[in-house]
């Protein structure tokens, strides 16, 4: 790590943290809260690597108040949350369950009272069970569900939420939840699962106009973007290389901005009726990038499913994910997105970047985290650079304020700049908690 003080952020950069619903709340069934997708899925042996559920996560259903101190110790401007949809709605469908809303009104509240932005998302993986048993995301109508279940968070949040997301990385939802299998709803169907892709992109443009129907807005979605490097130089290589790019960096994101799906996905043209491009092409105040590491990509083997082999990347460091730290690919991301889509670009903020490591308390009970604060110093002079190359970049959210339930991996990654002990439910700011207050949010106390 450079001994080069942090370079200064421009006036205003929102410095926020990120969590999501069912990684953190627990109250699995508190205030007539309904299953989701991921309880039947955790609940199913075998599935989650320790055999663990979010039922209980971090407990923050009971201990919110403590988290937003935490925030506000932190110094953060904006806090990114998501809202547990089976606790609005909680059959998927019909009026609004007051109780499950109640929760996400306290919370705003005590945000505003601390000085931090509200940010919310409204999806974040956690389809009520119901209307996965219609299909899910297969299914057409599920699009329709999500706009109403808008509508209600917005009717209740709506003059305090600072900024809307409508989905979280719905390209990670629809690979691992449709296409592989690793997450819930745990179906295998590979490029089949493309139907959940166009479904939920339609449910965002549907959302965006509820949305824009009862509130000021702004409003942004979330992608995962992953710059692709090809394993070498062939033909083979650069064509596996630029069908992943468009699987994971495009699919989502081309539509969204008015450029319709890219050729090289081969999608059924039945799916796209009337005007879904259109609804789908509504303007975006704000573009929403997750990032965690580049992919390496190779042409496949004969025979093989897919036009492409993912590889490991040589010559990085790895978190305890074993995924690469490459902090240039998040100078590539954001400088490509700008060469890619010019002016139809809007301003993006980094709503997820961070990294699981084995953090255990010493014998004092304090938590280092030396590489959390190597990884996040290295990241943020990398979004810098992408700002001083001209990205319009207007914030940054660490994932995550603390350690939490990370889906399949269950508790065995540990994400947060607050230790969490799973056993009680105490929080320890670790190291990096510090760092990030003193070195990028308030350096010498002035922000
Ligand atoms: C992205 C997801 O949005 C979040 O839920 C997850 O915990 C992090 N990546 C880390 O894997």
């Amino acid at each position: 790590m450079t001994t080069e003080p942090l370079p200064e952020f421009p006036a205003g950069f929102r410095w926020g943290v990120s969590t999501s619903a069912y990684q953190i709340e627990g109250g699995a069934t508190a205030a007539g809260r309904g299953p989701s997708i991921w309880d039947t899925f955790a609940h199913t042996p075998g599935l989650i690597a320790d055999g663990s559920t979010g039922d209980v996560a971090c407990d923050h259903w009971h201990r919110h108040a403590e988290d937003v101190a935490l925030m506000a110790g932190l110094g953060v401007s904006a806090y990114r949350f998501s809202v547990a949809w089976p606790r609005v709605q909680p059959g998927g469908s019909g009026p609004a369950n007051a109780a499950g809303l109640d929760f996400y009104d306290r919370l705003v509240d005590d945000l505003a009272a601390a000085g931090i932005d509200p940010v919310a998302t409204l999806y974040h993986w956690d389809l009520p069970q119901p209307l996965q048993d219609a299909g899910g995301w297969l299914h057409r109508d599920t699009a329709a569900r999500f706009a109403e279940y808008a509508d209600l968070v917005a009717a209740r949040l709506g003059d305090r939420v600072k900024l809307w997301i409508t989905l979280n990385e719905p390209f990670i939802h629809m690979s691992l939840g449709y296409g592989t299998g690793e997450h819930a709803p745990g179906r295998t169907l590979l490029f089949d699962a493309f139907p959940a892709a166009h479904h939920q992109l339609l449910g965002h443009g549907l959302a965006v106009a509820a949305l824009r129907a009862r509130t000021a807005g702004p409003v942004a979605i979330a992608n995962n973007y992953s710059p692709v490097r090809p394993a070498g130089d062939t033909d083979a290589d650069l064509a596996a290389a630029a069908a992943y790019d468009a699987l994971h960096n495009r699919l989502f994101t081309d539509p969204l901005l008015g450029l319709g799906y890219p050729d090289l996905l081969g999608l059924d043209p039945g799916l796209v009726r009337g005007d879904d491009l259109a609804v789908i092409a509504a303007p975006l105040d704000v573009l929403g990038v997750n990032y965690y590491n580049p992919s390496g990509v190779r042409a496949p083997e004969p025979g093989s499913p897919l036009p492409f082999e993912l590889v490991e990347l040589a010559g990085y460091p790895r978190t305890a994910f074993g995924w690469p730290v490459a902090p240039d690919g998040l100078r590539e991301l954001l400088t490509g997105l700008r060469d890619r889509y010019g002016d139809r670009l809007p301003p993006i903020q980094v709503t997820e970047n961070g990294c699981a490591y084995d953090d255990v308390p010493d014998a004092e009970g304090r938590v280092h985290d030396p590489d959390r604060i190597a990884y996040l110093d290295a990241h943020l002079r990398a979004l810098r650079a992408a700002i001083d190359d001209g990205v319009d970049v207007t914030g940054y959210f660490v994932w995550s304020l603390l350690d939490n339930w990370e889906w399949a991996e269950g508790f065995t990654k540990r994400f947060g700049l607050v230790h969490v002990d799973f056993g009680t439910g105490a929080r320890t700011p670790k190291s990096s908690y510090a760092w990030l207050r003193d070195t990028a949010i308030r350096p010498g106390g002035t922000r």
